[in-house]
C-alpha cells in the first residue's frame, strides 16, 4: 500500500503556545490517518490527534506518521519537554521510544441537555 505522509501549518517561526501543526497520511490522495502536535508552551510539546480509518489500521500508518513528526521534533526542538496523553493501546509504543509513565488520566463525558 502506498501511503505519502505531508505535513501542514508547521510553523515558520519561533511557535506561540497553543499553535498547532500536523501530519497527515494520503492514500491515492485521500486522508487516511493523521497526528498533530501542539505547542503547549515555550518548552514543551504535546503530541495529540492521533487517528487512523479503521480499514487502513495495521498496516504501520500510525507509525509511518510517529516517525514523520518525532523527525520533525529532533531537528527543530532540541531540548524540549514532549508529553501525550496515551490510550492503554499504544502505550507500549511510546516506553518502546524512551517515554517514561507519569500518571493515569481518565475519560469523562455528559451530554448538553435538549
Ligand atoms: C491507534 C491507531 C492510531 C493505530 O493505527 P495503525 O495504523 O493501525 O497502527 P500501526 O499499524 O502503525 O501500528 C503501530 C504500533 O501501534 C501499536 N498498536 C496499534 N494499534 C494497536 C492495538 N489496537 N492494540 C495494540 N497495539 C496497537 C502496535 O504496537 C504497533 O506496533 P507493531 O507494528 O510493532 O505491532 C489506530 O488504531 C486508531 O486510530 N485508533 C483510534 C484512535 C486512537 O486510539 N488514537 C491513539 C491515541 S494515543
Amino acid at each position: 500500500m502506498k501511503i505519502d505522509i505531508i505535513s501542514y501549518k508547521l510553523p515558520n517561526h519561533t511557535p506561540s503556545p497553543k499553535q498547532e501543526c500536523g501530519w497527515v497520511a494520503l492514500h491515492a490522495s485521500k486522508a487516511v490517518g493523521w497526528n498533530s502536535l501542539i505547542f503547549e508552551s515555550y518548552d514543551t510539546i504535546k503530541f495529540a490527534n492521533a487517528f487512523v480509518e479503521e480499514e487502513y489500521r495495521g498496516n504501520g500508518i500510525y507509525k509511518m506518521l510517529w516517525d514523520a513528526r518525532w523527525e520533525y521534533c529532533k531537528e527543530n526542538f532540541k531540548g524540549w519537554k514532549v508529553i501525550s496523553y496515551c490510550l492503554p493501546t499504544t502505550l507500549q509504543f511510546y516506553k518502546d521510544r524512551g517515554f517514561t509513565e507519569v500518571y493515569t488520566s481518565t475519560l469523562v463525558e455528559s451530554t448538553i441537555d435538549c
